[in-house]
């Protein structure tokens, strides 16, 4: 990117003044190209299909990701999406309407496909022209070429290469494509991110996006080594000041320890969550084969909710990634984006 401009205004300078002709215009050309190269700074095919700064994604999270949170992630140069899985769809047009107010940079939703009002919320994006919209758990056939009539950008997100062409098939911009580290629901195949990233980029032609286990700069660099343009980043952000978890889930999360989180519920629908009483029980319901609808049961009294909006700790769904193990404050959106860009750039520099 920007190393290799560099070196061309070195190479440039350096000519010129050995000839000791033209040094005024000489460094009047390096001044450009130094000033060129920084406003160009991390310039991926991420940062402009969204026409955002840097290609920092916030995931969208159920009970973290309203408009508070999503407007300050854009606002801080990444992009904010709103997280609608765990939304009416009247809250959610109140949510994408207060963003608005709250941000002029771009912003997304996160909509889960499988959901049982979906075709309301759908109303409500196309109603309020959202113009970048992230789809999961779900198929992407369904309703890719519907948004993309209505001119928004579509990203879809992945476990597995399998998954990703078909979605690449299905017509969207680019992909998510999250690893076994990630928090929230996730994968059967339990692909890690630093296995899933690479086969994905070299099965696609069209950007990828890492999550999954991503909360620093290094972790950014490493995915982008890998093949990503972009990161979606979402436990880190589940914990910041905008996130709107109850604040004894975002201390429990800013204590865990590595190894506390689990991927559980595989025959219903896999997450990652913190072991706690909720999942004893779900452990107990699984050792003693119990049937997915019985799994229903035990996940249908609002565990998620009751764990991650409501803090309680002991018996709801306490959602979040491995990552948290590293978390270990509560910061600001914008800190946490340029903590992780500033990380970036100085780990870039030394290796
Ligand atoms: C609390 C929580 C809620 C989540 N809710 C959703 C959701 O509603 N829709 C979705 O597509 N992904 C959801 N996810 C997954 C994130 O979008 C994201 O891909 C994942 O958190 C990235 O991995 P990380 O947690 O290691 O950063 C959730 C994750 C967390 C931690």
């Amino acid at each position: 990117m920007y190393n290799s401009q560099n070196l061309i205004g070195l190479i440039l300078y350096g000519h010129l003044n050995i000839a000791n002709h033209y040094s005024l215009v000489c460094s009047v050309c390096y001044l450009y190209f130094v000033i060129w190269n920084f406003t160009r700074l991390m310039q991926t095919t991420i940062t402009q299909l969204f026409n955002i700064q840097h290609p920092i994604i916030q995931a969208g999270m159920v009970w973290c990701s309203g408009w508070r949170l999503a407007a300050a992630v854009s606002n801080a140069g990444g992009l904010g999406l709103i997280g609608a899985g765990s939304m009416s769809a009247d809250l959610l047009r109140e949510h994408i309407q207060k963003c608005k107010a709250a941000t002029d940079k771009p912003f997304g939703v996160n909509l889960p496909l499988l959901y049982a009002h979906i075709d309301q919320h759908i109303q409500v994006l196309l109603d309020e022209q959202v113009k970048i919209v992230f789809t999961s758990a779900g198929n992407p056939a369904t309703y890719t070429s519907k948004f993309k009539a209505a001119g928004m950008v579509v990203i879809h997100v992945v476990s597995s290469t399998k998954f990703a062409l078909k979605a690449q098939q299905a017509g969207v911009d680019a992909v998510v494509a999250e690893g076994f580290e990630a928090g929230g629901h996730n994968g059967r195949e339990e692909t890690t991110t630093m296995c899933l990233i690479p086969a994905v980029a070299a099965a696609v032609n069209i950007p990828v996006i890492a999550a999954g286990g991503i909360g620093s700069g290094r972790a950014m660099l490493a995915a982008f080594a890998l093949g990503a343009s972009g990161v979606q980043v979402g436990s880190a952000f589940a914990v910041s000041a905008e996130s709107s978890a109850h604040e004894l889930f975002k201390k429990r999360v800013i204590e865990t320890t590595e190894g506390e989180t689990i991927l559980t519920l595989k025959k219903l629908t896999p997450v990652r969550l913190i072991k706690n009483t909720f999942y004893e029980q779900v452990q107990q319901a699984e050792t003693t084969c119990a049937s997915a609808d019985e799994l229903k049961t035990i996940l249908s009294k609002g565990r998620s909710k009751k764990g991650i909006f409501e803090g309680d700790l002991n018996e709801g769904e306490l959602e979040i990634g491995q990552v948290s193990a590293q978390l270990k404050s509560i910061r600001s959106a914008a800190e946490i984006v340029q903590e992780i860009m500033s990380e970036f750039e100085a780990v870039k520099k030394s290796l």
